[in-house]
């Protein structure tokens, strides 16, 4: 997100699939070990890296790396070579450095820009990560047993702003610092998204980033079966638009076609180096996406790949055929679920004492824990001052987490707010002028969505104090005096 800091230009690295080029430092390192290059070499790797949008023409490479000193051509060809080597290329294989025939060298790896080591996590303008350990040792310990024994997967559920996508990527960093390939596809909510979505999104990178060999990698019976199958991959696979022609297989076999080649593809694919599949947002995936991820856990035996898939559990309440699909494919053997918790009092201090560059006081920490309910995305919302008034930020988050749930149930819980965050069944009936069953299943919606919890049969508790403090604001000054009058005249 980037709220924290501005970037320093100085200790800049270039990140490409495993490797950092430590520009500071003139360095190239391999999941942070160094890698041993030639001055000349490094030179060059450095000036195509940060030329990396064009072209660079042989001749302007010999000026900025010989300074303009009377070399063969030979040199640059060499350089190049060597270049190659270091970041795992050769002339057949150019992920990083290609060559254009006749204009000259072009750096094609995808780029993430980052500071270098020296810098901290607020200088670098990175948002901090706190807590999880447990977690993250969890996702280690599975990726270890895929490389030693056989592919795994695993589910991680939670509520919204939970944390499970940014798991998901600071998973994806440390199982890369393991020699993982890692790819990621995330579902898509609406109608207009095609099937297969998150498959094709991370074929398409496996394609584009050359995990998938096509020489090695894809015989002509697999790519006509992914074309057939996946219309959208249809410009990676460097396969023609034109139709193709009909199989005579029934729509079953046809889709087994398609899940068998896959599975096959992925064993080729997973000898050569390690996978890890993330998929984001499963909830909203598609039937058929949910049935081959199912296939894929049933036949990971063969493959070294480990699948770490994330899903909201509280959208599946009214959604019984995913739930379902996707109970069935927690029940596979091998595949373990995991479920976010809120963040400790000690996590919410952290993560204030990183983004302050002071230690927090323990009465600010629990203040801010019991706001947020311990849910990062609150916190990152509110973490500024303990005690101002809620950021707009904080009031839209709230208002988007309660758009899904009906009007009535909506009503009540403001009024309910004002009550206070622990709050009686019976005086919120009495505040709505409602029988106490009709209160009871309206905010029936407000439960299973964990908005709030029950406490004791008739009391129930908000579960973030910012969507206490959210929903008290939405009501005019005589609405909440009314209420606040009904909650009076209960003890008085
Ligand atoms: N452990 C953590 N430490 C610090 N910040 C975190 C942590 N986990 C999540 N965050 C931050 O909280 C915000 C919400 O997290 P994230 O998007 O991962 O939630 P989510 O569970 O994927 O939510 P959703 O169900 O809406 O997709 C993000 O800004 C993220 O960077
Ligand atoms: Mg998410």
């Amino acid at each position: 997100m980037g709220r924290h800091g501005k970037k320093v230009a100085t200790a800049m690295d270039l990140k490409f699939g495993e490797f950092t080029l430590d520009l500071a430092r003139r360095e190239l390192r391999r999941g942070g070990r160094n890698v041993r290059l030639q001055p000349r070499v490094l030179d060059l790797l450095v000036y195509l890296a940060r030329n990396r949008e064009r072209v660079v023409p042989k001749v302007e490479l010999f000026d900025a790396v010989w300074k303009r000193a009377a070399v063969a051509e030979s040199a640059l060809t060499f350089a190049v070579k060597e270049a190659r080597r270091s970041v795992g290329d050769d002339g057949g294989r150019q992920r990083v450095i290609e060559t254009v025939r006749g204009r000259g060298y072009r750096f094609i790896a995808p780029v993430v820009e980052g500071l270098g080591r020296g810098a901290n996590a607020t200088q670098r303008g990175e948002d901090p990560f706190v807590g999880r350990d447990a977690l993250l040792g969890i996702l280690d310990q599975e990726f270890a047993k895929t490389v030693t024994t056989h592919g795994r997967a695993v589910l991680l559920t939670g509520e919204p702003g939970i944390g499970k996508t940014r798991t998901l990527t600071e998973f994806s960093d440390r199982a890369r610092a393991r020699g993982a390939r890692v790819l990621m596809g995330r579902c898509m909510k609406g109608d207009g998204v095609p099937n297969y979505w998150p498959w094709v999104q991370v074929l398409r990178s496996a394609l584009r980033e050359h995990v998938i060999d096509r020489d090695a990698d894809l015989t002509p019976e697999c790519t006509a079966t992914l074309a057939r199958s996946l219309p959208n991959l249809r410009e990676d696979l460097l396969v023609d638009e034109k139709p193709l022609e009909p199989t005579g297989l029934s729509e079953d076999q046809v889709r087994f076609r398609l899940f068998d080649q896959l599975v096959r593809l992925t064993q080729r694919v997973s000898i050569r180096e390690p996978l890890v599949l993330l998929i984001d947002d499963l909830h909203w995936a598609d039937a058929e996406s949910l049935s081959l991820l199912e296939f894929f856990a049933r036949s990971l035996q063969e493959a070294s790949m480990l699948i770490v898939c994330a899903y909201r559990d509280s959208e599946l309440d009214d959604d019984a055929e995913r739930a379902r699909m996707l109970g069935r494919l927690a029940r596979v053997e091998g595949t373990r679920s995991v479920v976010l918790d809120a963040l400790s009092v000690e996590d919410v201090a952290q993560y204030l004492e990183k983004t302050t560059g002071q230690v927090a006081d323990a009465h600010v920490a629990s203040l801010v824990h019991s706001r947020t309910g311990g849910n990062p995305f609150f916190l990152t919302q509110i973490s500024d001052s303990a005690d101002a008034p809620l950021s707009r930020g904080a009031r839209e988050a709230v208002h988007d987490h309660l758009e899904g749930l009906p009007e009535d149930c909506r009503e009540l819980l403001s009024l309910a707010s004002v009550i206070g965050r622990d709050f009686e069944i019976a005086v919120l009936a009495r505040v709505a002028k409602l029988p106490v069953d009709e209160v009871l299943d309206a905010i029936e919606p407000a439960v299973a969505t964990r908005t709030v919890r029950q406490l004791r049969p008739l009391r129930f508790r908000f579960t973030h104090g910012v969507i206490t403090e959210a929903l008290g604001e939405s009501l005019s000054a005589s609405q909440r005096s009314k209420v606040q009058e009904h909650t009076r005249s209960r003890t008085s």
